[in-house]
């Protein structure tokens, strides 16, 4: 044995160690190397064999190549075990929880389930309808006469000859009546059409809410003390209202619900074009030729409705300023209202 055969070894275990990729394989290293009969005592034996003057040198080398053995043993070991933490899925428990996004409710959903809701509280059900209706629904059976402008082409999406995207949710009215028997107490929510040039005021599609009640003995002044008690609940007890006499084909008599402007508190301001009123809704009282149309009887019942959009209602309460806003789908926007 010789110091170059000393070295060389020590290069060997170098090279060896670096093809070491699994524990089987750095096994195979230390037996190869570090047991009592591997290669590393196997020199420490033939030291013995060496000649005396020779022997300090070598066994100086040799006292190098056993450290670097073990030292790359324990290194490669420690490598190993910590790659196999890392890729198995431990579970670190004091990592702190990840916050998960939470979406957020349209203002208009939002603005729609709060009306909703205060009509529930007060005892109404809640009834939904298709948004493609039929002349009938639509039109017919609420009063409208065949030649009614609201029937023109220019005010009505039609789908074909008989389908329409509904231009109200009153036809709503129609499908619940004709699907029990008085009492009625119904809210309906829900979007509804109109063939309108597109501006930041109007837009073709928005949504109302629908309510109907019909029973025996239903007055004027029950729909009045109804609405009265929504508009307070909904938009503040300090809020002032007052009703205007109107006019729809399905209600007689038919009014017009204004309140208090609630940004200038009946001063006048941009928002009320400076009347100091907003217009809210139209109501009346459930005209006798729709009860005839859905078969119950306008000697025995009496009623009323009520419909009101909730978009315009939504940008002012949140002081948007242009409805297209409320339907481009802008996170900006939308993010603003968690
Ligand atoms: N449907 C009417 C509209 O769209 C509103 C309304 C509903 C009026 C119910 C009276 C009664 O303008």
């Amino acid at each position: 044995m010789n110091i170059n055969s000393v070295l060389e070894t020590i290069q060997n275990i170098k090279s060896d160690i670096q093809t070491v990729s699994s524990h089987e394989e750095l096994e195979q290293f230390r037996l190869k190397y570090l047991v009592r009969k591997g290669i590393v005592q196997q020199m420490f034996e033939r030291l013995k064999t060496a000649a005396p003057e020779d022997r300090p040198v070598l066994g100086k080398a040799l006292n190098e190549l056993s450290r670097t053995a073990q030292q790359l043993f324990d290194e490669k070991k420690r490598e190993l075990e910590q790659s196999r933490h890392a890729s198995k899925d431990t579970l670190d428990l004091t990592i702190p929880g990840r916050r998960r996004p939470v979406g957020t409710k349209h203002p208009v959903t939002q603005a729609l389930d709060d009306m909703t809701n205060i009509f529930k509280s007060m005892g109404f059900a809640v009834a939904l309808g298709p948004e493609i209706e039929d002349d009938f629904h639509n039109f017919e059976a609420l009063n409208f006469p065949p030649d009614h402008p609201a029937r023109d082409m220019q005010d009505t999406f039609f789908l074909d000859k008989t389908a329409l995207l509904r231009t109200h949710t009153s036809p709503v009215q129609i499908r619940v009546m004709m699907n029990q028997p008085p009492p009625i107490r119904h809210v309906m929510p829900g979007r509804v059409y109109r063939n309108e040039a597109i501006s930041a005021r109007s837009y073709c599609m928005f949504h109302q809410l629908e309510g109907l009640a019909v029973d025996e003995h239903i007055t004027f002044a029950e729909l009045k003390g109804t609405l009265a008690t929504f508009a307070k609940r909904f938009f503040g007890s300090s809020v002032k209202y007052v009703f205007r006499p109107s006019f729809f084909p399905f209600t007689e008599p038919s009014a017009e619900m204004d309140i208090s402007c609630f940004l200038c508190k009946g001063k006048g301001c941009r928002v009320c074009k400076q009347t100091g009123w907003l217009e809210i809704l139209g109501c009346g009282m459930v005209d006798p030729n729709v009860f005839k149309a859905v078969g119950y009887d306008p000697e025995k019942v009496t009623g009323y409705a009520f419909g009101m959009g909730i978009d315009r209602t939504a940008l002012l309460l949140y002081g948007i300023d242009d409805i297209r806003m409320l339907y481009e789908n802008d996170v900006r926007l939308l993010n603003q209202f968690t």
